[in-house]
């Protein structure tokens, strides 16, 4: 494809697996981006800051708890950037709110909820989706998508940080019902045991008394969605409203209005998206456009300036560890468990670094 379209032809590693580490052992790779099944997402990163390359990794980045710690110790051994490419944290709008809660205008968060719902049980059909993890485990297996822009509106791991985490599973009817549907109840897969429910619901308490929450939702027919909604002492933002809720300087009594977000939007639009068209869009659903790009190019400018990347491995291991974590606390039937405090105490000195807008004045 790549000499198709009049490129040079690229060097291929395809001796089975483990190939990936005579690629890596070359010495004039800056970065590897890793795409590939969930069990190498880890190993990958590991062995490519290790060969002093920056890690760009796919989400989840972690699929246990001890490979979130295994990419925390070696980033830090090694010196070496790792990043999830958690695309939401980049998406135009999301950015916008982010401006607009560190100028205050929600007052102190309180409280979100985010989910990622998207019907995908066609890919478990097509086994680009990892089946086996929905086959053994239940938790909520894709948490970063719903919980990338959450970071930072929370000052997650730079004044703040997950403290208990308490899950909750339905059971599954959703893999099996549209599988039966579309090729008949005796189909091979649809009498598979599924073990992961069709909704996981996880709660989480921030050490400073914030909470969210999270809704896994993948496997019953619907419409994309991700329901954020950020609520402060001040107002909120709901981002299915497409709508705000401003309590306003110093009026106790504002009518319960929405306002439309549009105009927020402009006026708190952050830098990376202002003042130019979106780089180009690789999705097809609405607002989509430009995100990966936007992503990839802000990545591939840490590698070049030898700089830190947008995401570090603490946010990108935070965003991911509510996989294991659920999956511990349903187990336990609901039991609350403890999240990890990957930055070992750094996050109370930590300053915000994600996104940080000097040019937004308003
Ligand atoms: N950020 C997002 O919005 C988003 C969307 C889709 C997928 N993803 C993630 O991207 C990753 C890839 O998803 P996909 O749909 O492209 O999967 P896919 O199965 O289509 O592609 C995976 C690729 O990895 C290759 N591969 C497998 N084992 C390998 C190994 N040991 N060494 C080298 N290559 C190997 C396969 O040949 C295949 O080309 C997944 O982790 C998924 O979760 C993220």
């Amino acid at each position: 494809m790549v000499a198709g379209a009049g490129q040079e032809r690229p060097e291929t590693y395809v001796k089975g697996e483990g190939d990936f580490r005579r690629m890596m052992a070359r010495d004039d790779l800056d970065a590897v981006y890793i795409a590939t099944p969930w069990q190498w997402h880890t190993p990958m990163a590991v062995y490519a800051m290790k060969r002093k390359q920056y890690a760009g990794v796919e989400v989840p980045c972690a699929i246990t708890l001890d490979e979130c710690w295994q990419l925390v110790k070696t980033s830090e051994e090694t010196g070496i950037p790792c990043m999830m490419m958690e695309n939401w944290s980049f998406r135009r709008d999301n950015l916008a709110v982010l401006n607009m809660i560190r100028k205050g205008l929600l007052g102190s968060i309180v409280h979100c909820h985010c989910a990622h719902s998207h019907n995908c049980v066609s890919w478990y059909v097509d086994k680009k989706w990892p089946i086996e993890h929905l086959l053994k485990r239940c938790a909520d297996q894709y948490p970063t998508h719903s919980l990338g822009p959450v970071l930072s509106w929370m000052d997650i791991n730079c004044g703040d940080r997950f403290d208990t985490v308490v899950s909750m599973a339905t059971n599954q009817w959703g893999i099996t019902d549209q599988l039966s549907r579309q090729h008949g109840k005796d189909n091979p897969q649809a009498r598979l045991d599924w073990k992961q429910g069709d909704i996981v619901t996880t709660m989480v308490r921030t050490v400073k008394g914030k909470t969210i929450v999270i809704n896994m939702d993948m496997q019953l027919p619907r419409p994309y969605d991700n329901r954020w909604m950020i609520q402060g002492t001040r107002g909120l933002y709901d981002e299915q409203r497409n709508s705000v809720y401003l309590a306003g300087e110093g009026k106790l009594h504002t009518p319960e209005k929405w306002s439309p977000f549009d105009p927020y939007q402009a006026k708190y639009e952050h830098q990376w998206w202002r003042g130019k068209d979106s780089p180009g869009g690789s999705f097809d659903r609405p607002g989509d456009g430009g995100v990966d790009p936007l992503e990839l190019a802000l990545f591939f400018d840490a590698v070049r300036n030898k700089t830190r990347t947008p995401i570090d491995v603490y946010d990108s291991v935070v965003m991911n560890c509510i996989f294991p974590l659920s999956e511990i606390s349903i187990a336990k039937g609901s039991q609350p468990v403890k999240c990890p405090d990957f930055t070992c105490g750094k996050w109370e000195t930590t300053k915000p670094k994600f996104a940080v807008d000097e040019t937004v004045t308003a």
